[in-house]
């Protein structure tokens, strides 16, 4: 199987008579394999078992949606910790206007300088944050400082498979703030056990997220948007201004290469 799907095809085997027609070949793509939404993550953590009462730690919680999120739906108190004081200032507002906000608080601080007494949480929740965290091994020694005994780390990010190209990593990373070496999802597991951590649960979500989100946002244009950047390069940048032009080139590639197997999403349940 692995030697059919790599050996080149001759011009005959290409454009010659197959077993079946084209139309009833690519009519098998077109069925929904029925992908999870992205709220699977929350399903996960569901299974660390946190409630009412419980204290959860969201690190690279932006604007503190997904720590109202996790009130609404489980109950528990809730602290969301940005470095970035934009997002502070953006979830404080939100927070203040949430049915569910008087159990979350945001506060500024990194997640190897997380700001909160030892053995504090419950349990932490991690989304797409990893991945700009220089010193990672650090970084998990001070969430387990800041863990009770016991306690699991819910982490989704995203890492390279063998599709993506050296230079493909090299420009995302750099447009995006990624630290070296974050995509690859050996080292990222070589380090949890380093930091004292087992690895209970690997969830390979890979393009599930995508899929689902593009099966109900009809008429996605992330591909013609990725299409145009590059056509019309210097015009962009010269219209939005250079940073604003790397930034959402990179998360439109960002979100192809999920896509199409060059990077693969992971949700991992790791404990102390
Ligand atoms: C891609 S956003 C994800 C935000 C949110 N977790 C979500 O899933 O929508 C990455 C977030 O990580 C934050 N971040 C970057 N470096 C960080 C660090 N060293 N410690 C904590 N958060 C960090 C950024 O400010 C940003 O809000």
């Amino acid at each position: 199987m692995a030697d059919d799907l790599t050996t080149p095809l001759t011009v005959e085997q290409v454009y010659g008579d197959w077993s079946i027609e084209w139309e009833d070949a690519v009519a098998f793509t077109d069925h929904s394999l029925n992908p999870r939404p992205r709220t699977s993550m929350y399903d996960t953590f569901s299974t660390l078992g946190v409630g009412e009462g419980g204290y959860v730690l969201d690190i690279g919680g932006r604007d503190a949606a997904q720590a109202l999120d996790l009130a609404e739906r489980f109950g528990c108190r809730v602290l969301s910790v940005d470095p970035v004081q934009a997002n502070i200032d953006l979830g404080t507002v939100d927070i203040a206007n949430h049915e569910y906000g008087h159990l979350v608080e945001n506060k500024l601080g990194t997640i190897n300088d997380i700001p909160a007494p030892d053995h504090t949480f419950d349990a932490i929740f991690s989304r797409d944050m990893m991945g700009h965290v220089e010193d990672l091994e650090g970084a998990l020694v001070e969430c387990r400082r800041v863990l009770k005994p016991g306690g699991a780390v819910v982490i989704h990010d995203v890492f390279a498979t063998p599709l993506l190209e050296p230079k493909e990593s090299a420009r995302l990373s750099a447009d995006l703030a990624q630290a070296p070496g974050r995509l690859d999802g050996e080292l990222f597991e070589r380090t949890v056990a380093e930091a004292g951590f087992t690895i209970e649960v690997i969830d390979r979500v890979a393009s599930e997220w995508l899929e689902n989100l593009l099966e109900a946002e009809d008429g996605e244009k992330r591909l013609l948007r990725a299409a145009r950047l590059n056509r019309d390069r210097d015009r962009f940048v010269e219209t939005m201004g250079v940073l604003p032009y790397r930034v959402v080139r990179g998360n439109n590639l960002w979100t192809i290469y999920r896509m199409i197997g060059k990077l693969e999403d992971r949700v991992y349940v790791i404990r102390a």
